[in-house]
């Protein structure tokens, strides 16, 4: 498959996926994940590929969902456009996933970067679910991964109150794996893939599995929960106005309805 807004390539065995819509800050909308989950799919079967690195640009790993694609949408709509069902994709891949995150990495953004197995992070990475602003919650993995890999009191603020994490906080509480310096952040996770994508590949594959399972165990059922609380707000009039608010540019007026 020919990729139109993500770029690929293979350097010594390791996949390389770049977001490539600058324009947007990386917004995750349904076709750039579709071709982000292929290009991953298509990793994980070649033989010659052990490990794979997701990055986006300097100034985003990505902004979040793409808010103008769903701004307009019903319940049924964002049931049946299985947007979020993405995320889970990459949950299915067996060889590893390192998320090489500088500038913002925020709602969907940063559920992208935790559905990854590692995370390098550059100094000026910035993490954060912001959708408490839109007049919803996270809804591909955020509430659930982030609780259980920063604790509960973190991830309650930025849940519920936009709390944005610095890289070195980030590295502190534990959903970051590194800091480097911006000029090296690539680099650092390329070459971190690459030594991974060296070692044993059955021994690798079932590490990774076992290590998720530890950290995912019971994890399913809380993001089924979170997806169907996600979906029912967008019956709400406080989803349309946040959502718009943000595309008109202006501070939300919140009714609670
Ligand atoms: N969706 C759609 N477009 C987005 C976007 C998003 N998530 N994030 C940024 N953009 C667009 C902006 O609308 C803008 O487009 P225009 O030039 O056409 O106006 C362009 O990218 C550049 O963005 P800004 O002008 O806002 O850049 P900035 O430097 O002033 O701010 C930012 C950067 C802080 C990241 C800001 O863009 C922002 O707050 N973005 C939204 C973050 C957000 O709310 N993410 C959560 C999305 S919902 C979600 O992800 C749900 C889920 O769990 C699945």
């Amino acid at each position: 498959m020919s990729y139109t807004i993500i770029k690929t390539e293979t350097l010594d065995g390791v996949g390389l996926i770049r977001l490539n819509r600058p324009q947007a800050m990386n917004a995750l909308n349904g076709a750039l994940m579709a071709e982000v989950v292929d290009a991953l799919q298509a990793f994980d079967r070649d033989p010659d590929v052990g490990a794979m690195v997701i990055t986006g640009d300097e100034r985003a790993f990505a902004a979040g969902a793409d808010i103008k694609e769903m701004a307009d949408a019903s319940v049924v709509e964002m049931m049946l456009a299985e947007r979020i069902e993405h995320w889970d994709r990459i949950r299915q891949i067996k060889k590893p996933i390192i998320a090489a995150v500088s500038g913002w990495c925020l709602g969907g953004g940063n559920e992208l970067a935790m559905a990854c197995d590692m995370i390098v992070a550059s100094e000026s990475a910035k993490f954060g679910q912001p959708e408490i602003n839109l007049g919803v919650i996270p809804g591909a993995g955020g509430t659930q991964r982030l609780t259980r890999a920063v604790g509960k009191a973190v991830a309650m603020e930025m849940v519920l109150n936009n709390r944005t994490l610095d890289a070195e906080e980030a590295l502190r509480y534990g959903l970051v794996n590194r800091v480097v310096p911006v000029e090296r952040y690539l680099e650092e996770a390329l070459a971190l893939a690459k030594e991974i994508a060296a070692r044993a590949p059955l021994a690798v594959r079932l590490g990774k599995e076992m290590v998720n399972h530890a950290f995912e165990s019971f994890l399913a059922d809380g993001v089924a929960d979170e997806r169907r609380a996600f979906y029912i707000l967008f019956s709400t009039e406080d989803q349309k106005e946040g959502m718009r608010a943000f595309i008109e540019k202006r501070k939300p007026q919140w009714k609670g309805k």
